[in-house]
């Protein structure tokens, strides 16, 4: 019998971070948690797992994020994939939050590095993180418990959040969409119009689809099953077909991309717009604000 290639990730990468990564520590960690009491505590039954989440081995690992190995090596390993540094570029994220939101909604929140760094800049505002993974919950509970951080976490699909409607200003989404097919990524942001309440912002931090495309080899070690299909999108696309406004998306460093925008006012909270007539007395053109 022939033994399987080892992938390139198995190759080069799972090499390189098991010298970074303190393996010791994490198996401490591994056995100061009662795993299967911690598991059920954030798993809800009536979660249905999407087909392409329970069949993708996302990083080369078996069962993708419904794994505790996944989950206690997700911080040590993301850590040296985000360039310059970790904190920077999520920090791009919260810096972009316009205005003082009361509620924020984080999807795909795995262990929730992103949650906790929005609770600490919005300490007031209540922050939920939702994931599929109770595993990653888990680990993102401990987290916030740790730093004293109110924070709720949920387990749950971000495609159909059984959240109600217009209940966020803020929704948004770090590390999410090129783990996901295309179709998944539309429908979540279908979903975040939804949670949205009207003038809310919607915030998506991912991988930078331009460098992607043009580096096919990073999407070759990454083993990231839907990281291609991701790269030849556009978010900004996905996100106007959603039906936001003032789309925008700008490169953070060069590995990432934030994209940011806003569900629109009904038309009569909108400001009113400055029209031909008020210029020229003559027929009215609706002028850009
Ligand atoms: C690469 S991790 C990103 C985690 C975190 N946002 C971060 O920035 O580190 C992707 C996360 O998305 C979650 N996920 C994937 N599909 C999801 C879905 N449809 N609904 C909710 N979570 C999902 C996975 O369980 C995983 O925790």
């Amino acid at each position: 019998m022939t033994t399987p290639a080892k992938t390139l990730f198995e190759q080069y990468l799972a090499p390189i971070f098991s010298r970074l990564i303190d393996r010791e520590a994490i198996l401490r960690l591994r056995d100061s948690i009662d795993w299967e009491q911690a598991i059920a505590s954030f798993t809800n039954p009536q979660v249905v797992y999407p087909e392409y989440y329970k069949t993708s081995n996302f990083h080369g690992v078996k069962q993708g994020y419904l794994n505790v190995d996944a989950a206690l090596t997700y911080d040590p390993i993301t850590q040296y994939v985000l360039p310059p540094h970790e904190t920077w570029v999520r920090e791009s994220l919260i810096k972009a939050i316009h205005g003082a939101p009361r509620r924020i909604l984080d999807l795909g929140c795995g262990t929730g590095s992103t949650t906790l760094m929005l609770k600490r800049r919005f300490p007031e505002v209540e922050v939920v993180g939702l994931d599929l993974s109770p595993q990653m919950l888990v680990m993102a509970d401990r987290k916030a418990r740790d730093a004293h951080l109110d924070i709720t976490f949920r387990h749950g699909n971000a495609m159909v959040t059984g959240l109600p409607d217009g209940a966020f200003d803020v929704v948004c989404a770090t590390l999410l969409f090129h783990e996901t097919p295309p179709a998944v990524a539309k429908t979540i942001l279908r979903e975040s119009f939804r949670l949205l309440t009207p003038g809310g912002q919607v915030l998506i931090l991912d991988g930078n689809q331009r460098t992607l495309r043009a580096t096919d080899w990073l999407s070759n070690i990454f083993e990231e099953p839907f990281i291609r299909d991701y790269s030849q999108g556009n978010v900004d696309a996905w996100l106007g077909f959603a039906g936001f406004e003032a789309v925008r998306t700008e490169d953070v460093f060069w590995l990432n991309q934030l994209s940011s925008a806003r569900k629109p006012l009904p038309v009569r909270d909108r400001a009113p717009t400055t029209t031909a007539t008020d210029l020229t007395g003559g027929m009215a053109y609706p002028q850009p604000a």
